[in-house]
């Protein structure tokens, strides 16, 4: 495979005698595909049912003549005004039930059927126009599910679907209320029809009926995708993509991709930085302009294991954007080293977002490609030479990682639901161990919880997963492998309740959780050695080894042959000895990266980023800021 790169249109922007420069630039600059439609609705349907797509069959064709693969993006993320005028209850209310109005995007509610039929016969229009198209090579299936807050909506239609939910979930209300354990503060119902969504409650609300209520509303996702992916697939055989998001959680993207034939994500790492992630300080201003060197690579690898292997990047940040708290640009290179960096991971496609700057709406200070006067910004530049390395490139063998991280998006809602310590965030646990995974060299496969084939990983980690259920505990202890697991897991049902005999896979292996308690940021609890335990403590016991203790001489991980268990949230510092421990017992080799510097291997190939913003030695190499080197068998490539 080759990988390839492209860059999102919007040729409606744009006068139409531009759209063949815009075209020849493209290829010039070396991509090869282009998403567009994505937004168009109302220029494709101005007046119901009076479409107009003339315009749309001469940019795929004007786009496809240059040379260009299309990637036609179905409308449904911006419904025109007029939808709403059919479909007045449409609209996703938020927790205190106010309806999120019309005028910017995403203004829906997954539950409403209305709008769903009205999707489904949009998409069959253009699915019947464009399905055979020569130059239509690839759809995307609305835009960013779940961004802007989206996926929970409380409306009337969401609580209507609820309850038919819940009603095909439990068989009977009786059912519902023992396992939600109801008879808890007189809260039994007698009827589905009686159970709402869980806002607006004086106090917080059972955390069994939230549980339900995630569930739910991440089904509704995964039901509203289905209603396009099945239109779509009577008109086309080209592969379906949705472009899934950065630290978004809100829906089981695993259950979303089941339906689709690749995953896509939108990668902007400088965003990031500033608003979706925990760092110090100091952390954050040493890769101001750079982004995270681990949050990018993180989500590589997420939608790798959510597309079974096919992903690409369907945006990639190009210059500074608009909608973080503040948007420093790229240093110079760091364009270049994200797109490298995706192909590295095993992207199939890495595609620019977007390829003109726009001069009015809400994003006209997000850059382009091109300036919005049509001149070209600097990240053209880096384009053309990604472009140019992609040429050089060989072929890249993918294989299994030696080392795996399970990820659970329900074990996100459950900690979510009930943190008990307001450090407790799933995300941050896992992304922790992951980090410390990468500082010590390691490349990383991500697996979903429903995985049982662990065959070749020799370390797997599945730290914080809510529910471990007898199958996973069982497949965890069959495989060869070391499993790492805790804290917290396994400690409460599917239907959020404390597991009466004890917690599946950990009780057997004779481990005990006597007390958990939850701790402010300032405190730590430290770990001889080096290292403390933070947000999350438990005390343990049992007859297993004592790989780590606490000062205090309390258990901080309990050990038997194949399979670990954490009694707390370790920092940083904790996290590298346990891996660096675990790893040793696996034989596999570790390493300790200088700051700023991240190696991902694929096959013979290693790749070597350096996100810092200088020099970096290592291992007698050099390697300058936001370089990237390849290196073939101990042969560093001079690719340029
Ligand atoms: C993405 C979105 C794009 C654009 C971009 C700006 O979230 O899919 O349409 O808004 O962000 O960075």
């Amino acid at each position: 495979m080759k990988p390839e790169l492209g860059v999102c249109y919007y040729p409606e922007h744009w006068p139409e005698a531009r759209w063949a420069e815009d075209a020849r630039l493209m290829i010039e600059t070396g991509l090869r595909w282009v998403r567009i439609g994505e937004f168009a609705w109302s220029r494709m349907e101005p007046v119901p049912g009076e479409l107009q797509l003339d315009w749309l069959d001469r940019s795929i064709e004007t786009l496809g003549a240059a040379g260009l693969k299309v990637v036609l993006g179905t409308p449904t993320a911006t419904p025109p005004r007029w939808m709403l005028d059919r479909h007045p209850d449409m609209l996703a209310a938020d927790a205190d039930d106010r309806p999120r109005k019309f005028g910017s995007r995403r203004h829906y509610c997954f539950s409403h059927q209305g709008y769903r039929e009205e999707c489904a016969r949009i998409v069959d229009i253009l699915g019947a126009r464009y399905g055979a198209s020569p130059h239509v090579t690839a759809w995307q299936v609305d835009n960013e599910y779940g961004c802007h807050d989206t996926t929970v909506s409380y409306s009337d239609a969401a609580a209507t679907a609820f309850r038919l939910w819940l009603a095909d979930r439990y068989g009977s209300v009786e059912k519902l209320n023992e396992a939600w354990g109801n008879v808890f503060w007189s809260m039994e119902y007698q009827s589905f029809d009686q159970i709402d969504p869980p806002n607006l409650t004086v106090t917080e609300a059972n955390p069994a009926h939230v549980l339900a209520f995630r569930r739910f509303s991440s089904d509704q996702v995964v039901a509203f995708n289905r209603v396009q992916t099945d239109v779509l697939g009577r008109h086309t055989e080209a592969p379906l993509i949705h472009n899934y998001m950065g630290r978004v959680l809100d829906f089981d993207h695993f259950e979303v991709g089941a339906d689709l034939d690749i995953a896509s994500w939108d990668s902007y790492p400088i965003g990031f930085l500033s608003d979706r992630l925990e760092a110090e300080d100091a952390h954050k201003q040493a890769f101001l302009q750079q982004g995270d060197p681990d949050m990018q690579a993180f989500h590589h690898d997420l939608y790798r294991a959510v597309g079974r292997g096919r992903w690409w990047v369907m945006e990639q940040q190009p210059g500074p954007v608009n909608w973080a708290p503040h948007n420093p640009a790229p240093l110079p290179g760091m364009v270049r080293l994200w797109s490298l960096e995706a192909v590295a991971h095993g992207a199939e496609v890495v595609s620019y977002f977007r390829w003109r700057q726009a001069p009015f709406g809400q994003e006209q200070m997000h850059a382009g490609l091109l300036q919005p006067d049509g001149r070209f910004a600097p990240g053209l530049a880096e384009a053309q030479e990604v472009a140019a390395v992609l040429e050089q490139l060989p072929d890249l063998a993918t294989a299994r990682a030696q080392v795996a991280i399970l990820f659970d998006y329900p074990s996100d809602w459950a900690w979510a639901t009930q943190p008990q310590g307001a450090g407790f965030d799933y995300f941050r646990l896992v992304f922790s161990a992951y980090r410390a995974l990468r500082r010590a060299g390691l490349s990383v496969d991500i697996l979903p919880s429903s995985c049982r084939d662990f065959e070749g990983y020799s370390l797997i980690l599945a730290p914080g997963l809510a529910e471990l259920d007898n199958s996973l505990a069982q497949a965890l202890k069959d495989t060869s492998g070391l499993t790492v697991i805790g804290p917290r897991s396994g400690a409460i049902t599917s239907e959020f309740s404390i597991p009466d005999a004890g917690r599946p896979g950990i009780e057997e292996f004779d481990c005990h959780v006597d007390l958990m308690e939850s701790l402010p940021p300032a405190v730590a609890r430290p770990v001889v050695g080096g290292g403390t335990v933070r947000h999350w403590y438990e005390r343990v016991s049992g007859s297993a080894e004592v790989p780590f203790r606490f000062e205090d001489g309390a258990p901080m991980a309990l050990a038997k042959p194949g399979l670990w268990y954490l009694a707390g949230f370790p920092d940083d510092a904790l996290w590298d000895r346990i891996v660096a421990e675990a790893a040793e017992q696996m034989g596999l080799t570790v390493t300790r990266l200088p700051e700023g510097l991240r190696r991902r291997s694929l096959g013979d190939h290693s790749f070597v980023f350096n996100y810092a913003n200088s020099t970096v030695e290592w291992e007698g190499h050099s390697y300058a800021p936001c370089e990237v080197a390849i290196w073939h068998k101990g042969q560093r490539l001079n690719l340029s």
